[in-house]
């Protein structure tokens, strides 16, 4: 086939097709505009999720009508000059292509007013100009997009269902609503209110409009600085997490990014607090020099590259580890408010706490929640009110019930706690401890057990014999596809060489050859799980043993799969039970 030079209006669908995916990339897109004009209000709405109608008005700087001209034309923006502006952006936009290529694949209107005295009205269609002429409007721009990609059906086609297509919209604005509490946001889909988040005062607060107190409450701060970076916004506690990570909002200079190094990081923040399989919640924004972070590198810039990766990695899980070891991680028994507050509309989340949590009404997947601001004020005060000192005991056991639960009393009121999960607990930190100082301690086999094992077990047995050893196994070959183990670690004695073969497995089922720190890790805390019988009733001296050494732990708070070890009920929450019940 000859070479051509494409036509222009075809340079210019390939070029869009690069920037706006989706409705939700316009509506992005309009989003970072409105806030690099600096508005604090915005309004987005939208019809059939987005693919009749997008509308976006701000209160921003707005645009002369020279500016309004040009802002249509590929490259031409007012947010860099030289090649210099490119490796320090502050700004969101700077490639001047978004208006270029939405005005491209659809109709749009604009109207923008800066400081002059009458606004301007432009009409495109398919990126040419039909319309201009001069209106009265209030300072700021309004943008309505209609029938995005008329012009382009194979792009329709690639759209998923509107519900989805919808949730790409939640989604985006929810993103920028939960970093700037300094702006109004305002998202309407098809003349219903998804998302309404004011101005508030702070970013707690910013977020419970957008998540709901519910959430809120789970929410521990987070603001940390060291070698000129900042760390600053909320994770969760480590016993409210979900199954995936759609939770998750990393910002760079409040620029929503993906990044999954640094979200590593913040999983390193919580060591072993986590379940495995379960993601946290957070929402953190990393300040740092501008001229570190290049984002010219993914057309729709949600992508960055970063010059100081390995800085980053250790001060993101510094940040999280001293925000979890700054609050107390004791899980609160619920005690219901005195004052009857209306049901409110929850954001539907899967978490480990489900059945606490009321499902939402709507079938949407991001409901926005408004409670009077009060409301999100006392929920705040309660949630920064100088947590008591940490320490747990002296306990007073006041009994056992169902052979599970241990009944004491401590200095915060009466606890409850969950003895296995207290066990495993005491019996991990003993075991890491020992590992730690090459010190865990074996029990010897009276008679070394020769274990049939599959080839595959058998070259991971050996591949891995230093790593396991140091688990407090000892073993050899014995002949083809046979071991003989003559020592097993003390701490799990009842397990015997069962443990010995599920570690094998566990290692088989992970994929990898090689056992690595993560892996290890798995395998001492599904251990620790292992080595605690069920229903099991101890002695008032075993329970004052357990209590005693739980008390002793780094992280007494929850087992190492996350569950809590102890429930507090405060004497003051149980006044307010008993208040409740009428006298
Ligand atoms: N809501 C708005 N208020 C004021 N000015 C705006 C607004 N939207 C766009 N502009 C002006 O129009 C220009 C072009 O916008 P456009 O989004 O196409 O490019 P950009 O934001 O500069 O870069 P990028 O393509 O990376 O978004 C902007 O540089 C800005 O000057
Ligand atoms: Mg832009």
């Amino acid at each position: 086939m000859a070479i051509k030079v494409l036509p222009e209006s075809l340079i210019n669908k390939i070029a869009a097709g690069e920037v706006i995916e989706r409705p939700a990339s316009v509506v992005k897109e309009l989003i970072e505009n409105s806030i690099d004009a600096k508005a604090n209000s915005i309004e987005i709405t939208v019809e059939d999720a987005g693919l009749s109608k997008i509308k976006i008005v701000d209160n921003g700087i707005g645009m002369s009508k020279e500016d309004a001209m040009l802002c249509f034309t590929r490259h031409a923006t007012s947010k860099i000059e030289d090649v210099n502006d490119i490796f320090a952006i502050g700004s969101l936009g700077f490639r001047g292509e978004a208006l270029a290529s939405i005005s491209e694949i659809a109709y749009v209107t604009l109207i923008t007013k800066d400081n002059s005295e009458v606004g301007t009205l432009l009409a495109m269609e398919g990126g040419k100009l039909l319309k201009d002429e001069g209106v009265g409007s209030a300072r700021g721009t309004s943008i309505e997009i209609r029938d995005l990609f008329f012009n382009v059906p194979a792009r329709k086609a690639y759209l998923k269902s509107k519900q989805v297509e919808m949730n790409h919209i939640t989604n985006v604005v929810m993103q920028y609503a939960l970093i700037h509490p300094d702006i109004n946001f305002h998202l309407i889909s098809n003349g219903k209110e998804i998302i309404h988040a004011p101005i508030t005062e702070d970013f707690l607060n910013n977020i419970m409009f957008v998540y709901g107190t519910e959430i809120g409450a789970e929410l521990i701060p987070v603001d940390f600085s060291a070698n000129n970076i900042r760390v600053h916004g909320v994770i969760s506690r480590p016993s409210f997490t979900r199954g995936d990570k759609s939770n998750q909002s990393l910002y760079i200079n409040s620029r929503h990014i993906k990044n999954s190094l640094i979200t590593e990081s913040v999983y390193k923040g919580y060591e072993r607090l986590l379940f495995t399989g379960r993601h946290p919640v957070f929402v953190l924004n990393i300040e740092m020099d501008l001229s570190l972070v290049d984002v010219n590198v993914h057309p729709t810039k949600r992508e960055v590259r970063l010059k100081n990766e390995n800085e980053l990695d250790i001060v993101v899980s510094q940040a999280v580890a001293k925000a979890l070891e700054s609050v107390n991680l004791i899980t609160p028994a619920t005690v219901e408010s005195e004052t009857n507050q209306a049901p409110i509309a929850k954001y539907t989340f899967t978490t480990d706490k489900q059945e606490t949590l009321a499902v939402a009404e709507e079938p949407e997947k991001y409901v926005s929640v408004r409670q009077p601001p009060e409301i999100v004020q006392k929920e705040r005060e309660r949630l920064f009110e100088p947590e008591e000192t940490t320490k747990l005991g002296p306990f007073r056991i006041l009994g056992q019930v169902n052979r599970t639960f241990v009944i004491a009393e401590n200095p915060h009121g009466l606890c409850i706690i969950d003895q296995h999960a207290a066990h495993e607990r005491v019996n991990y930190e003993v075991f890491l401890s020992d590992l730690d100082g090459k010190s865990v301690k074996v029990q010897e086999l009276v008679s070394p057990k020769v274990l049939e094992v599959t080839p595959v077990q058998y070259s991971i047995a050996l591949g891995n014999k230093e790593r396991i050893e140091s688990l407090g196994f000892r073993f050899d070959e014995f002949g083809k596809n046979s071991l003989k183990l003559s020592a097993i670690p003390q701490l799990f004695g009842r397990l015997k060489s069962t443990l010995f073969l599920d570690i094998l497995n566990q290692i088989e089922d992970s994929g990898s050859k090689v056992m690595d720190e993560e892996e290890l890790d798995r395998i001492i805390r599904f251990s620790c799980k292992a080595s605690i019988k069920a229903g099991e009733e101890l002695t008032e001296i075993q329970l004052k043993t357990l209590l005693s050494q739980l008390e002793g732990c780094t992280n007494p708070y929850s087992c190492p799969h996350g569950r809590p070890t102890l429930i507090q009920l405060s004497v003051a929450d149980l006044e307010k039970k008993f208040k409740r019940s009428g006298w």
